[in-house]
């Protein structure tokens, strides 16, 4: 009974492209194995991005699918539309959702993967039990808001239970990291199991974003191994 071991998707945060040449800022990254769009509200996070407009035209020129992070209040109003444009994944913050079972239902009938996010604060264990509700579960390793923020080891411990959770239970739910995911960070997270990572300043701040995605996914790669290995 086992889900692992797991693809290891490099998944870059256009937050540290340069958001007046987005199509050509997606086309750095076709290698990519989705394109993370950060949306923020200035409500649920001190910070604004892009909202359903933008993004409906990333989904139409993109080539590679759409990552949906929704950091915005009220994600049981807001979250289903984006699925209906398209979006490969649509996460949302636990801490913004009412109904948070109701709203993955919702983004997995009109065909999204539901994916769903905790703040580093936020523990996971009070959500075991809804993980096959899930396709993707997104532990924070920095506060939301702000690329280029350092990686919280605090975070690493959560994500370790989260992977022992998801092989118990025998689900097939991707276990996704975002923030402050470098070529170092990125070996931590995969040994604790995560198989997800956004990287966005780290891709975004090379001079050639394609070779950093191989050289995190290879990192990443070599690490998950031990996370298997951690985990039996
Ligand atoms: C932060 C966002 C991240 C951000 C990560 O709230 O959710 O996706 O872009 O940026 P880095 O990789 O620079 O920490
Ligand atoms: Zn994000």
């Amino acid at each position: 009974m086992s889900s692992s071991p797991q693809t290891c998707r490099i998944n870059p945060s256009i937050l540290s492209a340069d958001f007046a040449n987005l199509e050509a800022e997606l086309g750095r990254i076709s290698n990519a194995d989705a394109a993370h769009v950060d949306v923020m509200d200035n409500h649920f996070v001190p910070n604004l991005t892009l909202g359903h407009p933008v993004v409906e035209r990333l989904q139409k020129i993109s080539p590679v699918p759409l990552d949906v992070h929704l950091m915005i209040a009220d994600a049981d109003r807001w979250a289903p539309a984006y699925a209906d444009l398209g979006a490969a994944s649509v996460t949302f913050h636990v801490e913004a959702a009412a109904a948070p079972i109701k709203l993955a239902r919702e983004l997995r009938a009109r065909g999204a993967k539901a994916g769903m996010a905790l703040r580093p604060a936020t523990p996971v264990e009070p959500y075991l039990d809804m993980l096959p509700e899930l396709d993707m579960l997104l532990i924070m390793t920095v506060e939301p808001g702000f690329g280029g923020q350092s990686f919280l080891d605090v975070t690493v411990p959560k994500i370790r239970r989260a992977r022992a959770a998801v092989e118990e239970a025998g689900v097939d739910v991707a276990i996704q990291v975002d923030g402050g995911v470098t070529d170092e960070t990125i070996i931590r997270a995969a040994e604790a199991g995560a198989n997800v990572f956004v990287a966005g300043s780290s891709v975004y701040g090379k001079e050639s974003p394609a070779d950093a995605i191989e050289a995190l996914r290879a990192g990443g790669l070599q690490a998950m191994p031990r996370a298997a290995a951690n985990a039996s």
